[in-house]
C-alpha cells in the first residue's frame, strides 16, 4: 500500500520561519507592552525573561520532540507515544486553548485590518491623544465594522492553512518574518528619538519589584508561554511537520531568542512614545493602536509608516492565527479523517462563532461580565494565565516523567549530538525546575489572589 507523505517543512529555515511566525504576534506587539504597563515595567521584563529561559525553551522543546517523535497531531500524539493512558487529555485542552485564544485574538487581528484601513485613507492626521482615543473607542464599541473585520481574518487564516503546511504557512512566514523585523527596528528608532524618551526606557528596564503581586508573576508567567506559542499544542502540532534532520535545540533556542527581542523591541516602540505624548503606560488593551497612530501622525513620511506598521502587525497576527488553526485542523484531519478544506472550514467556522462575543464585549455586550470580567477579558485572561500555564505544566510532566529521558535525549539529538551535560541539564528542567516553578507561580497566584 502506499502511504501517502505527510505535509511539511521543508527545512530548518522553513521550521523557524514557521514557529517564530507562531510566536511573534499580537502577543509580543499589543499584549506584551499593555500587560508589562500594568505590571510595573522593569521587573515584570525581568521576570518575563527568566521564565522564557527556565520554562519557555523547555517546553518548546519538549513539544517539538512530542511532535516529531509522534508525527501526530497534538491529541494523537500522546496517544501514540503513550497508548492506554489519559494523557490525551493534555491533546484536548489544547483544542479547547485554540477556541479561546483565537476567538479574543482574532478581533484584535480585526482590528489591526479596520487600521490598515484608515491608515490609508490617512485618517490619523492632524489628530491629538484625545482624538485618536475617542476614534479607537468609537470603532471598537461598533458590531458590524469589527465583525466583519474579524471575519475578513479569519478567512485570511483559513485560506493559509487551507493550503497546507509547506505551500501556504512555511511560504508565506518565510518572507513576511524578516520585514516584520526590519519594519520594526525603523519604528524603534523614530521613538527612542522622540524628546523624553528616556523616560520611556527607563520605565521598561528599571527593575522596581515593589510593584510586583503574585498575579503579576502569573501574568509574566503566561505573557512567556503566550508569546512563545506553548502550553497548547501548536508547536507539538508544527513540531510533526519537522523533518529528522532539523536540530531541535537550535531550533528553539533561535526561535525563543527572536520572539523575546521582538518583545523588547515593541516595547521600545511603544514606551518612549506613550511618555513623550503624555499618555499613562497601564491605558491597556488600547495602547498600540492609539500611541502609534500618535506618532506616526507627528512624524515625517508618518503616513507611510502607519500604513507598512499596521500591514506589517496585522501579517505578524496573521503568522500566528494559522498556527492556532493548524491544531485544530490536523487534530480534525488525523483523528476524525475529515479533508483539509472541510477541516479548515468547520474549525474557522467553530471559532468564528465564539468570536463573535468577543467582539461584541466592547460594545452591545460590555456589560456582560462573567467574574466580573467581559467575555474578551476572561478569554484574554484564561488564554494566558489558565491554559498555557497549566498545560505547559502538563507537558513537562509528561516529558519528564513519562515520555523519559531516553526518549527526549534520543529525538533532541537526531540531527546534530549534543554534548552530555548540556542534554542533562535540559531533562533535569523539564523534571523539576520547570513543574515547580510553575506550580508555585500558579498555586500562589490562585491562593492569595485568587481569579482576579
Ligand atoms: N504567540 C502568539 C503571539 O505572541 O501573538 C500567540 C499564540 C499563537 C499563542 C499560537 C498560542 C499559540 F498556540
Amino acid at each position: 500500500m502506499a502511504i501517502k507523505q505527510r505535509d511539511g517543512f521543508s527545512g530548518k529555515f522553513g521550521v523557524i520561519a514557521a514557529a517564530a511566525g507562531s510566536a511573534v504576534g499580537l502577543g509580543n506587539i499589543w499584549r506584551f507592552p499593555y500587560v508589562t504597563g500594568e505590571n510595573g515595567g522593569g521587573a515584570f521584563l525581568l521576570l518575563y525573561v527568566f521564565f522564557i529561559i527556565v520554562i519557555g525553551v523547555p517546553v518548546m522543546m519538549s513539544e517539538f520532540v512530542i511532535g516529531r517523535r509522534s508525527q501526530s497531531n497534538a491529541f494523537g500524539a500522546f496517544r501514540k507515544l503513550s497508548p492506554g493512558s489519559a494523557w490525551w487529555i493534555i491533546g484536548l485542552m489544547g483544542i479547547v486553548a485554540a477556541f479561546v485564544i483565537l476567538s479574543f485574538y482574532s478581533t484584535v487581528a480585526g482590528w489591526t485590518l479596520e487600521y490598515v484601513y484608515q491608515a490609508f485613507s490617512g485618517n490619523f492626521a492632524g489628530k491629538n491623544i484625545t482624538q485618536l482615543n475617542a476614534d479607537f473607542a468609537n470603532f471598537t464599541s461598533g458590531s458590524w465594522r469589527p465583525l466583519f473585520w474579524q471575519m475578513l481574518f479569519m478567512i485570511f487564516t483559513a485560506g493559509v492553512v487551507f493550503a497546507g503546511v509547506q505551500k501556504g504557512i512555511e511560504k508565506y512566514t518565510k518572507i513576511l518574518m524578516p520585514v516584520l523585523l526590519v519594519m520594526i527596528i525603523a519604528i524603534c528608532v523614530r521613538s527612542v528619538t522622540l524628546p523624553g524618551a528616556e523616560k520611556g526606557l527607563r520605565f521598561l528596564f528599571e527593575p522596581d519589584f515593589s510593584k510586583l503581586s503574585f498575579q503579576g508573576v502569573l501574568t509574566a508567567l503566561g505573557q512567556a508561554a503566550f508569546s512563545l506559542s506553548i502550553g497548547m499544542g501548536a508547536l507539538i502540532t508544527y513540531g510533526s511537520y519537522v523533518r529528522k534532520d532539523t536540530p531541535l535545540l537550535s531550533t528553539a533556542v533561535q526561535v525563543a531568542t527572536t520572539d523575546t527581542i521582538i518583545a523588547i523591541l515593541s516595547g521600545v516602540m511603544i514606551f518612549p512614545a506613550i511618555m513623550a505624548l503624555g499618555q499613562d503606560p497601564a491605558a491597556g488593551p488600547g495602547l498600540v493602536f492609539v500611541t502609534l497612530p500618535g506618532i506616526f501622525q507627528a512624524m515625517p513620511g508618518g503616513f507611510y509608516f502607519a500604513i507598512v506598521f499596521f500591514v506589517l502587525l496585522s501579517v505578524a497576527a496573521l503568522t500566528s492565527t494559522i498556527s492556532v488553526l493548524e491544531v485544530v485542523v490536523a487534530f480534525l484531519i488525523e483523528e476524525r479523517k475529515m479533508s483539509r478544506g472541510k477541516a479548515t472550514l468547520i474549525g474557522a467556522g467553530a471559532i468564528s462563532i465564539i468570536g463573535v462575543a468577543c467582539t461584541l464585549s466592547f460594545g452591545p455586550l460590555k456589560d456582560f461580565k462573567i467574574f466580573d470580567k467581559t467575555v474578551f477579558d476572561l478569554m484574554d485572561y484564561l488564554s494566558a494565565n489558565i491554559f498555557l500555564t497549566f498545560g505547559a505544566l502538563l507537558i513537562v510532566i509528561y516529558t519528564g516523567w513519562k515520555l523519559g529521558k531516553s526518549n527526549f535525549v534520543d529525538e533532541i539529538n537526531q540531527a546534530a549530538k549534543i554534548p552530555k551535560f548540556l542534554s542533562s541539564t535540559i531533562v533535569f528542567i523539564i523534571k523539576y525546575i520547570a513543574p515547580l516553578a510553575i506550580g508555585a507561580v500558579a498555586i500562589g497566584a490562585f491562593f492569595f489572589e485568587g481569579l482576579t
